[in-house]
């Protein structure tokens, strides 16, 4: 069975696609068999692994009962992925009239679970269908902030939606395994205070602060933009080996049940 992980927060730009895909990148540099899922209409994931969209089943198909999972899997160069629709804005109102509206992706995931050790979902930067719908289909949900002034008031809102879709959902057994901070730059005065305010917001909400920060690192965009894994673009970058201990730790939490 593949553990699936969640890719959240409720604003915008955070670097939830980054993360998505250079975890995604950091698994398969270890030999793990990964799937990205592309829960977000921007497309932003699809559009670096250079996935189809027209012409083929989406994550729009998959989400409508219009095919299953397994039968939406693309397997590109960087890997396999269940590409995103720019027709996912139009869905969400259709899909307000199910009942089950909040479980699909959970449900259609099941498909494809055994084929997988890893299923990372990319979501959109809003608490909506959804994000709920891939927070409903997780083990366990990674929240990414950057530091800025609203940061942590974003963060409170995501991790307290997170804590209520659980109670609500019959799924009891999610887990937040932590906030990441995604890109940290040490030089400026917000990067150190953010960092350093994080461990007490934790505490106090009840989170683990993923104690590997992911540094400001430009071979990021240019991996994006050359459409590569990090790994494949240079694996000694700040960005290759900051992703690879994060997996390192997060492997840690996902198997020792820390706190979440
Ligand atoms: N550690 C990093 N260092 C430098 N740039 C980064 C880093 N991580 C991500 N980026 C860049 O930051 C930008 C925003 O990242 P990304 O698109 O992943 O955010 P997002 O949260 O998915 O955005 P959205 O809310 O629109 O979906 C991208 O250009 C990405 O390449
Ligand atoms: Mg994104």
């Amino acid at each position: 069975m593949a553990v699936k992980i969640g890719i959240v927060a409720n604003k915008g730009g955070t670097n939830k696609s980054s993360v998505a895909l250079c975890l995604a990148d950091a698994m398969i540099h270890c030999n793990y068999k990964v799937l990205l899922v592309d829960a977000d209409q921007q497309c932003n994931a699809t559009s670096v692994y250079d996935a189809e969209i027209d012409g083929v089943n989406t994550m729009a198909d998959v989400l409508a009962g219009e095919c299953s999972a397994k039968d939406a899997v693309q397997h590109t160069e960087m890997g396999d992925i269940i590409a995103g629709d720019f027709e996912l804005a139009g869905l969400e109102t259709r899909l307000n009239n199910e009942i089950n509206r909040y479980e699909l992706l959970s449900d259609a995931l099941k498909d494809v679970d055994k084929d997988y050790d890893f299923i990372i979902i990319d979501t959109p930067p809003a608490l909506g269908v959804y994000t709920l719908n891939a927070i409903i289909a997780s083990d366990g949900v990674i929240v990414p902030i950057k530091a800025d002034k609203f940061a942590v008031d974003g963060l409170r809102r995501t991790i307290e939606t997170i804590k209520s879709v659980k109670d609500k959902s019959h799924k009891k057994n999610i887990r937040i395994y932590g906030v990441l901070l995604s890109s940290y730059d040490v030089r400026t005065n917000l990067g150190k205070s953010t960092w350093e305010s994080l461990p007490k917001v934790g505490k106090q909400m009840g989170f683990h602060v993923f104690s590997t920060p992911i540094r400001v690192c430009q071979q990021i965009p240019d991996a994006q933009a050359a459409q590569m894994s990090i790994f494949e673009m240079d694996p000694t970058s700040n960005a290759s080996k900051d992703y690879a201990q994060f997996l390192r730790e997060l492997l840690g939490v996902i198997k020792h049940g820390k706190k979440g």
